[in-house]
């Protein structure tokens, strides 16, 4: 990375020999701290590891300037601008929290910066708030839940107690599941939504769960939450009995050990296991391990593919933020997850959906895959997808 070996050796970039026109600088825009700040690191680990992978096959470079959004939108605002009008960075990668993304719809928009979004789900961003600036290398909230409520109603389960976070994550992901699960003639029999970072005993939840007379628990945790979580309802003896289900993020390959047995038997849907038995996943997870020495979660492959996305997108010969923004929307490629590629309607991957159950395994929890589900394309929410200006 020119700038950034100029920098680390104290010379003025601007002073020393001329920055190459085909340097791209990358704002990473991610939680390093607040209850997602072990998904930020994940996607940063993943995204180095795709720009070293995917790094060679252009001669471009990349600085990388990163800046931690606490979870707190009005902190991402202030950093996002920073990005945008100070560093005048050509992309932007990151955003974990749909809250976050929310925040940021406006000003990315305004300004005209491509953003990869490397987590957030935020159905919005990709509905009636969409932008053309704006591509998903990630999931979308209705996506990943929308099969599940199918599938589950098809295994017999008949009353469903749900639980989220108070925040649009929350709201969305719930949505989604029960859209489809009501859809396929299941029973929605209470819902709760937990103050949102604040929420440490999940106890008085887990009661009225248990009270509500349902076949099973469906739940949208993350992050720190979703250890707690977890460990809570094992230990409230709900297991047995009350079948606990999920988005995948609840039993995250990043926490699923964390939780240890209390994480077992749990089963989840995800757009992306580290199980999933073909060439580009094994190759992915064999560099992840030589990188870190542990299995890979979701979140480092949305940083990943991000990183693929963008070499992919500078490989039609993209350097500004216009010329990026368009080129991004048409990016397609097999990767870990399967194959890939951008719905030019919303700008959301269409991508298949694992439904895994964790279990233990050698090394210790693992997921096993029930049932792979067609990929899907989101509806199209309200959008209407703008040009990109010059
Ligand atoms: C979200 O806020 O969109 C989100 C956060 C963590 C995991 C998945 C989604």
């Amino acid at each position: 990375m020119k700038r950034s070996i100029l920098a680390a050796l104290g010379l003025a970039t601007s002073l020393a020999v001329p920055v190459a026109a085909e340097d791209i600088k990358v704002g990473l825009l991610l939680p390093f701290s607040g209850v997602y700040a072990a998904l930020g690191t994940e996607i940063e680990t993943g995204f180095n590891l795709g720009l070293a992978q995917y790094g060679a096959e252009t001669d471009v470079t990349f600085e990388i300037v990163r800046e931690d959004t606490e979870v707190k939108p009005p902190v991402a605002l202030g950093k996002a601008k920073k990005l945008i009008l100070q560093d005048k960075a050509d992309v932007l990668v990151g955003v974990v929290s749909s809250g976050v993304l929310s925040a940021l719809r406006d000003m990315v928009h305004g300004a005209g910066v491509p953003l990869i979004v490397a987590n957030a789900g935020n159905d919005e961003a990709t509905g009636a708030a969409c932008s053309p600036y704006i591509t998903r290398m990630s999931f979308s909230n209705g996506q990943v839940n929308r099969p599940m409520g199918a599938w589950m109603a098809q295994q017999g389960i008949k009353k469903v107690f749900t639980l989220a976070p108070d925040y649009a994550a929350g709201h969305q992901m719930i949505g989604g599941f029960v859209d489809s699960f009501t859809a396929a003639g299941g029973e929605v029999v209470g819902q709760e939504f937990t103050p949102f970072q604040k929420t440490q005993d999940f106890g008085p939840y887990l009661a009225q769960a248990k009270a509500s007379g349902a076949d099973a628990v469906y739940v949208f945790y993350a992050g720190g939450e979703a250890i707690s979580f977890v460990k809570q309802y094992d230990s409230f003896g709900m297991k047995a009995d009350l079948p606990l289900y999920g988005s995948g993020f609840l039993t995250s390959p990043l926490y699923v050990n964390a939780q240890g047995e209390a994480a077992e038997g749990i089963i989840t849907a995800l757009h992306y296991a580290p199980t999933i038995d073909s060439g580009p996943n094994a190759a992915f997870v064999g560099a992840f391990i030589e990188e870190t020495g542990r299995m890979p979660s979701e979140f480092a492959v949305h940083g990943y593919d991000a990183a693929h996305a963008l070499i992919e997108a500078v490989k039609t010969g993209a350097t500004d933020r216009a010329t990026l923004a368009t080129a991004l929307r048409q990016v397609r490629f097999e990767g870990p997850r399967g194959a890939l590629s951008v719905d030019p309607a919303t700008n959301n991957l269409i991508q298949p959906i694992y439904v895994y159950e964790t279990v233990a395994g050698e090394g210790g929890l693992t997921q096993k895959i029930l049932a792979q589900l067609p990929a899907e394309a989101d509806p199209i929410n309200g959008c209407e997808m703008a040009p990109v200006s010059n």
